[in-house]
């Protein structure tokens, strides 16, 4: 079943001549250059090469890059890129082609603001990571670590960050009573356990929106590209943290994996 997810998010692991799955701090000629290879923004010279890259939202230009699979490898590369530390460098900085699915789906931490304002899910395998465009949840990242057929492990990192993170933090930042009794997550994604990972997590049913929930991915690109920063500066600058830096595709959850309304 692991392999449904790579299949369906479309991910080009096997493709990428750079490889993947581990942070590395790109070479000297490496740049943003090396990130843009997406040919289809319209923007794009074809007789003088490539637009220059957006400004960077990190504190200080980085040419760092990951492609976490896991909570630790999130926060791995969190805690090497430059402080004070946004969530759109954070997601500027992502490997790319970044693969990503949007939903309009209001029943979650990160509620949809409608269509215009997606939640988006960002697929690394079958490692997920949650991000919202706007409103609600603005400023949270997280995590879905695949822990056996269609359960996750959950935890979430609140941005910015000025200092180096724990590996607990986005655990115990979770947890309903210090005892341990288990994360609010666990009051939509059922069934939740300790999962012996990582100290003091939980595992607990992975949730996929329903299709008639789906944003697609030209909508969203058309956001991206429609947004005028003057009215909307932070909604653009996740945008283009997500869209400006490189290929963007779309990707999708397993069409198996169970909805919330399964539970009714
Ligand atoms: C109010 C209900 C609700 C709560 C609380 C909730 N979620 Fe979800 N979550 C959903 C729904 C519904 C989906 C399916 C996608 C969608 O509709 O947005 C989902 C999907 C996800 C996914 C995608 C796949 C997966 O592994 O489940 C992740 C990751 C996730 N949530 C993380 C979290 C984390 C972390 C928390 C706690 C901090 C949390 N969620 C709390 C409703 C909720």
């Amino acid at each position: 079943m692991r392999g449904l997810f790579a299949l369906t998010a479309g991910c080009t692991g096997g493709s990428e001549p750079a490889g993947s799955g581990t942070t590395s701090g790109g070479t000297a000629t490496g740049e943003a250059s090396t990130l843009t290879t997406g040919g289809t923004t319209p923007t794009t010279s074809s007789t003088t090469g490539e637009p220059p890259p957006p400004p960077t939202a990190c504190a200080e230009p980085t040419t760092l890059s990951a492609a976490p699979r896991t909570i630790a490898e999130a926060v791995a590369f969190i805690n090497e890129l430059p402080q004070p530390l946004t969530l759109d460098c954070f997601l500027e900085r992502l490997e790319r082609p970044l693969a990503i699915a949007a939903t309009k789906s209001v029943i979650s931490l990160q509620p949809a603001e409608g269509a215009s304002s997606p939640r988006l899910f960002l697929f690394f395998g079958e490692f997920v990571m949650s991000v919202a465009v706007d409103g609600h949840g603005f400023q949270l990242l997280e995590f879905g670590e695949p822990v056996g057929q269609w359960r996750s492990i959950k935890a979430e990192v609140s941005f910015p960050l000025t200092d180096i993170m724990g590996i607990e933090a986005p655990f115990t930042r979770v947890l309903r009573d210090p005892g341990g009794g288990g994360t609010s997550c666990g009051v939509c994604h059922g069934s939740e356990a300790p999962a012996p990972e990582y100290p003091q997590a939980f595992a607990s049913d992975a949730l996929r929106f329903p299709d008639f929930e789906l944003v697609s991915f030209a909508d969203l690109r058309g956001e991206y590209e429609r947004c005028d920063p003057a009215a909307q500066p932070e909604r653009c600058a996740r945008l283009t943290a997500l869209f400006g830096h490189g290929e963007v595709e779309a990707a999708a959850f397993p069409e198996a994996m169970p909805t919330i309304y399964d539970y009714e």
